[in-house]
């Protein structure tokens, strides 16, 4: 696919996710979140028209590391989901893909790219101000918190335009 050649060099093993995926992507969502999507809440993103991307090792075919899923709207696309498999967590990989993802949507014309997150996840905001997100907003209580309360989401955006050469 053409759009997956950018970056191809640097992310061997990414394609497009598929419906054939969805119960592996489930198992490690239900492994690296409190809060996890369901297989099914993926099938409805899918059948919306969202845009998956699944990174398979190249060694141990079958084996995922990580996955994206964006929701394009017009000139600006919104990361709805980036996850790293638990034991590839912390080597660089979430950095790789969040790279490849901002030039892959830079180059299919997105000015640019909304996400939400937990103020309290402090390795995805790390990432996210390291490839030049930042904050434009506040949804309170947004997200179910462990302590069975509710927990604030920051929206952070990068523009695109500017960060991609
Ligand atoms: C958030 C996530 C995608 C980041 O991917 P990753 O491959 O683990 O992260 P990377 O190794 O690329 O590191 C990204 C940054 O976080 C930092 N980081 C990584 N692991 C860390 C840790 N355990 N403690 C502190 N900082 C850490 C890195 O140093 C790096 O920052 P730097 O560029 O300033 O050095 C991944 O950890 C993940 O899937 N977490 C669970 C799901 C999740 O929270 N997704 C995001 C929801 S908004």
């Amino acid at each position: 696919m053409a759009s997956a050649a950018i970056g191809e060099e640097r992310l061997k093993g990414l394609r497009p996710m598929s419906m054939l995926d969805l119960t592996r992507v489930a198992a490690i969502e239900r492994r690296i979140y409190d809060f996890p999507w369901t297989e099914g809440n993926f099938r409805d993103s899918l059948n919306a028209g969202h845009e998956g991307w699944l990174l398979e090792s190249v060694d141990t075919p079958g084996k995922l590391r990580a996955y994206a899923l964006l929701m394009w709207i017009v000139d600006e696309v919104h990361l709805l989901n980036i996850s790293v498999s638990a034991d590839e967590q912390g080597r660089g990989l979430g950095r790789r893909l969040m790279d490849w993802l901002i030039r892959h949507c830079f180059h299919e014309g997105a000015q640019s790219m909304l996400l939400e997150v937990r103020p309290s996840n402090l390795v995805a905001l790390r990432l996210y101000a390291a490839c030049g997100f930042e904050q434009i907003g506040t949804r309170r209580a947004y997200y179910p918190a462990r302590s069975g309360g509710r927990e604030d989401a920051w929206v952070l955006r990068c523009r695109l335009a500017l960060e991609s050469t």
